[in-house]
């Protein structure tokens, strides 16, 4: 099975981005991760990171047209406003998995609200890099 892994934006800062709540970790060292994970429980993951909105709505088009299993995706702070990539999520029939490093729960109050949860099958926050090893179990468990 095949899973994209998309990383919205300044996740590409990762490991200077603020490490108190992120970590020291980079987005390389993310994406190493996840493809390990992977590998373990015998699937494959493609990862795209951008700052730009159109390109994560672009993906998420383009897993269901390569017929990906699912994604793992992780909005940053599109996650808060973002109706264009919810409709991107609506449109397809792979399922999605929202990811959130950090608790934003325990966060400012902007960070409790995501228009694009609904429409996923599940959300992951609070477990740092962990969480995309969850999702991905999870999705795989579901199928
Ligand atoms: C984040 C949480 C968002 O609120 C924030 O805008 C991010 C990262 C997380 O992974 O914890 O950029 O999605």
């Amino acid at each position: 099975k095949h899973f994209y892994v998309i990383n919205g934006p300044n996740l590409n800062r990762l490991g200077k981005r603020e490490p108190t709540v992120y970590g020291k970790e980079t987005l390389e060292d993310l994406e190493a991760y996840v493809s390990t994970k992977a590998e373990a429980l015998g699937c494959k993951v493609t990862c795209f990171q951008s700052n730009i909105e159109g390109e994560i709505v672009n993906w998420i088009h383009q897993a269901e047209d390569e017929q990906a299993a699912g994604i793992l995706l992780n909005p940053a702070a599109f996650t808060h406003y973002s109706y264009a990539i919810r409709e991107a999520i609506s449109s397809v029939a792979v399922p999605v998995i929202e990811i959130h490093l950090s608790n934003v729960h325990a966060r400012e109050p902007f960070r409790h609200q995501s228009v694009t949860a609904a429409v996923t099958k599940g959300q992951i926050v609070g477990f740092g890099f962990r969480g995309y090893e969850l999702a991905l179990r999870a999705l795989l468990e579901e199928e």
